[in-house]
């Protein structure tokens, strides 16, 4: 399943995000806000458990997350989502997975990879750029290996060609998105995209 944010906030934080002349504080924090939204519908069919609560008037029945769930932020540039979902889910789990673009071929190399023995049965990859879509199949692919039953990938600007990637790799993971842009350039690039986001949140253009 693949779900493109259709919101008003989300077209007005992808403005300036977008926006060349948007310094890198501000990216960071655009980038925050575009990733609580994606983390609000992602989670939507989060599984629940019953749980007693006493008010300050009177007993009741509430409803808590049921289980464990992992964020798996893709390095560098995932590091901007994670923060914003934790602060959503603060007892989410964080591990990290590190993943660069060789220039020349496009191809991901992995350089990090952080996981216990232990997966949750639930995790949530987040990557802002889903270009070739690379980077995200080889994400995903570790994940199950680990051992996650239920995985969905969270970016905030989405290719046709990393969608259909994604979709024809893993057509169990549900892909959230801010925005399906036109197309890649001859760099491998998202066009009109925002440009490159690891360098955009770290100031490191
Ligand atoms: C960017 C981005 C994704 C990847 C997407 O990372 O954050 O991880 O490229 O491209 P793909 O879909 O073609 O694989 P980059 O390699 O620039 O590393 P960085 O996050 O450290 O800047
Ligand atoms: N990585 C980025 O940061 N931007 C793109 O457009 C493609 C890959």
């Amino acid at each position: 399943m693949i779900v493109e944010l259709k919101h008003p906030l989300v077209s007005h934080h992808l403005a300036a995000l977008r926006d060349k002349a948007t310094p890198p504080h501000i990216f960071r924090e655009q980038v925050r806000r575009l990733s609580l939204l994606l983390a609000y519908e992602a989670t939507a069919k989060l599984p629940l458990r019953p749980v007693d609560i006493e008010t300050p008037m009177e007993k009741m029945e509430c409803m808590q997350l049921a289980c464990r769930l992992g964020l798996v932020p893709i390095l560098r540039a995932g590091l901007g989502m994670s923060g914003a979902v934790h602060d959503l889910i603060p007892q989410a789990e964080v591990w990290h997975l590190g993943f660069y673009r060789d220039e020349a071929t496009h191809q991901p190399v992995e350089y990090y990879q952080k996981f216990s023995s232990s997966p949750p049965p639930i995790a949530f990859v987040l990557d802002p750029m889903l270009a070739t879509g690379g980077s995200a199949c080889e994400g995903v692919a570790m994940v199950k290996e680990w051992g996650v039953q239920t995985i969905s990938l969270l970016c905030i600007i989405a290719a046709p060609e990393g969608m259909a990637k994604v979709q024809a790799t893993h057509p169990d993971v549900d892909i959230f998105t801010c925005a399906v842009d036109e197309h890649l350039n001859e760099n491998a690039y998202i066009v009109p995209g925002l440009g490159d986001a690891g360098d955009r949140i770290f100031n490191t253009l």
